[in-house]
């Protein structure tokens, strides 16, 4: 591929900086992805793509999932731990765990703990249903495994099939009341689970989620509270139980600095209690450690500007200094940076189906008629006289005539067809002005804006609100590629589109080193033509956080393994939701909707307006209906 056009579209789409190594650009200007960072084996993106739809027969959107990016992205944090470790002389270990709110997909899960023996990953849950799947999973003696998330008895019981299925389980109390729980249940059973305590830190984090740390944070106990809880299990000598200090000051911190600040606030407590005889033995960091989804490497909230190692070395040199200052034992370190360790992990592939018609692109020929109204004649001249120097100029004056064709039509002086020719000579002319504007290094604001309005708007093959719900609920930015004809430059600016009935389900924010782009630049398309766009680092928390509107399912799915030969392996297809399952989940009944599709057709038979043999074959299609997918063919 040439060098120049490379270089062009590596600036474009930033994929060497945001890829962490995974993905990159092959000659034939496809995408690759790699199982793990800078690894020479690879997967061609749009052939693997092509051979899901063709040998596979699956249709789009799909989802594709790598796991072996699961365990590169494991290692890579344990790894940067240990480094940290050996580098301050850091005497406790380190503990990743898999928050499973992030990801609890049970492919996800056992590919973590399928690597279990070489670093220990255990599993954090938050809710019963996380818990329950967790008790069964196989775990090393080593392993924990957490109980985070407010709790009732029957967590707490689950909590202890766990213990006596020989689990290191600790519930983590955040709340008074649920310490008694614990207390009550761990005296009528004689089986007591480790026990931690989640303290509420001054320090909060950075980002969207800063509002998780802080003095109003949701969860945790207060300075007063965790004395409580200390005293109670002193008083019900249940106080050897307690293992553990948590703390979690948000997700995604795009700021090391206040990274080092909470670790200062939680080694400090941590210490007090040490001193007040608590024989705490880990220090649970929770989340928080970011993903550079934008790939500028800085504080912008879709960014962070730390590298992992980093963020390790934080941690460890500043728990062990407090430690040092307090002469208390270094603790173990526990991370529950699930973001981290799934965003990675699974590529989202829609295509683009359709335009979506705007005024900007309706372009008729238009031609100019001796009695047309003065405002016509006018917007053909500024139209047909834009150039680079007085393109602002006349931009102005054509939004001046615009208003004036409109102020005309509303009072009854110029019939449709004027207004339809004032229309497209009004678009035509800031097609004309944006161009021009586009030879300036710095244009001004409005040809920003107007770049725009006059973006192509694509409708894609899926559902935002079920494949990329961050994209729409807290504006999370997520780096969007076509697979294929990367060795072309773009010469379009488009917005997509999805296919829910929902204004709402457009994407018109996208990655860019210095800002955020508000069109993204893609090829030509042409009706008929394939054209797949790929959402990368949607691993974390999308499939999770995803609904059904407007009854769109899952897409379907494919988990994809690259040997060490190089060769891929489709090791396991998912097909997607179809329209039945999102009946049931509706609530509706198959048998009960097509008994009463069947009554209608009845009536009409009986009225005479249906034969009989037709009113067969629609019910018969009605019910074959319910087999299809809930996406576009
Ligand atoms: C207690 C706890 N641990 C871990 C996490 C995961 O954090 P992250 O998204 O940074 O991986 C969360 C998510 O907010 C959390 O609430």
């Amino acid at each position: 591929m040439n060098d120049e056009i490379l270089q062009q579209i590596q600036q474009v789409y930033g994929v060497e900086n945001w890829s962490a190594g995974y993905f990159d650009i092959n000659p034939q200007g496809h995408i690759i992805v790699r199982p793990a960072k800078n690894d020479p084996r690879f997967v061609d993106l749009k052939i693997l793509v092509d051979d899901l739809l063709t040998k596979q027969k699956l249709q789009l959107p799909l989802l594709i999932r790598f796991p072996q990016l699961l365990t590169s992205q494991l290692r890579t944090l344990s790894n940067a731990y240990q480094t940290a470790i050996a580098q301050y002389a850091y005497e406790g270990q380190h503990y990743p765990v898999f928050p499973m709110k992030v990801n609890p997909r049970r492919e996800v899960v056992e590919e973590f703990l399928r690597d279990s023996s070489r670093c220990r990953v255990g599993l954090e849950c938050g809710s019963k249903a996380e818990l329950y799947a967790a008790v069964a999973q196989d775990q090393t003696s080593e392993s924990l495994l957490l109980c985070n998330g407010f709790k009732d008895e029957a967590f707490i019981k689950t909590a202890l099939l766990a213990v006596q299925a020989g689990k290191r389980v600790t519930i983590i109390v955040e709340k008074l009341n649920e310490l008694k729980m614990v207390i009550k249940l761990a005296q009528q059973t004689g089986v007591a689970p480790w026990i931690g305590l989640r303290a509420k830190l001054y320090s909060r984090g950075s980002g969207k989620w800063a509002s998780s740390g802080g003095e109003s944070a949701k969860f945790g106990l207060t300075t007063s509270e965790l004395l409580d809880c200390v005293r109670l299990l002193k008083e019900t000598k249940l106080d050897h139980r307690l293992k553990l200090l948590h703390f979690h000051i948000g997700s995604q911190i795009t700021d090391i600095k206040r990274v080092k600040n909470a670790m200062k606030e939680a080694a400090r407590v941590y210490a007090k209690l040490r001193q007040i005889g608590c024989q705490i033995e880990f220090l649970d960091i929770g989340g928080g450690l970011g993903v550079d989804y934008d790939g500028s490497q800085t504080r912008f909230e879709s960014s962070v500007n730390y590298t992992v190692q980093e963020f390790a070395n934080d941690v460890v040199y500043v728990i062990k200094s407090v430690c040092v200052d307090e002469n208390v034992p270094q603790p173990n370190l526990v991370t529950e940076s699930g973001r981290f360790m799934t965003a990675y992990h699974t590529v989202f592939i829609t295509s683009i189906r359709d335009e979506i018609e705007t005024f900007a692109q309706d372009k008729p020929v238009v031609t100019i008629d001796d009695d047309d109204p003065q405002v016509i004649t006018e917007l053909k001249d500024l139209c047909d006289g834009i150039n680079g120097k007085n393109y602002a100029e006349y931009y102005h004056d054509a939004l001046e005539h615009k208003d004036e064709l409109h102020t005309q039509f509303n009072l009854g002086l110029i019939s449709l067809e004027d207004r339809a020719k004032g229309e497209v000579l009004f678009w035509e002319s800031c097609a004309r002005a944006l161009k021009e504007s586009e030879a300036e290094n710095f244009p001004d604001d409005e040809f920003e804006a107007l770049k725009k309005i006059l973006a192509q708007k694509y409708l894609c093959n899926f559902s935002l609100f079920r494949s990329a719900p961050d994209s729409w609920a807290i504006k999370q930015l997520f780096p969007i590629v076509p697979i294929h004809r990367l060795n072309e430059a773009p010469s379009d600016y488009a917005t997509l589109v999805d296919v829910t009935c929902d204004s709402d389900g457009k994407i018109d924010k996208f990655v860019d080193l210095k800002d955020v782009k508000e069109t993204l630049e893609l090829h030509k398309w042409k009706d008929g033509e394939d054209y797949y766009l790929g959402i990368f680092l949607t691993g974390a928390y999308q499939e999770v956080m995803g609904s059904h509107h407007n009854l769109f399912g899952h897409p379907n799915e494919a988990q994809v393994v690259i040997d060490n030969d190089g060769r891929y392996h489709v090791t396991k297809v998912v097909p997607g939701s179809r329209i039945n399952d999102m009946l049931l989940f509706a609530r509706y009944d198959k048998a009960q909707l097509l008994e009463s599709y069947r009554k209608q057709l009845a009536v009409r038979v009986e009225a005479g307006a249906l034969s009989r043999e037709t009113a067969e074959q629609l019910a018969s299609e009605y019910e074959a209906g319910a087999g299809k997918g809930t996406y576009l063919e």
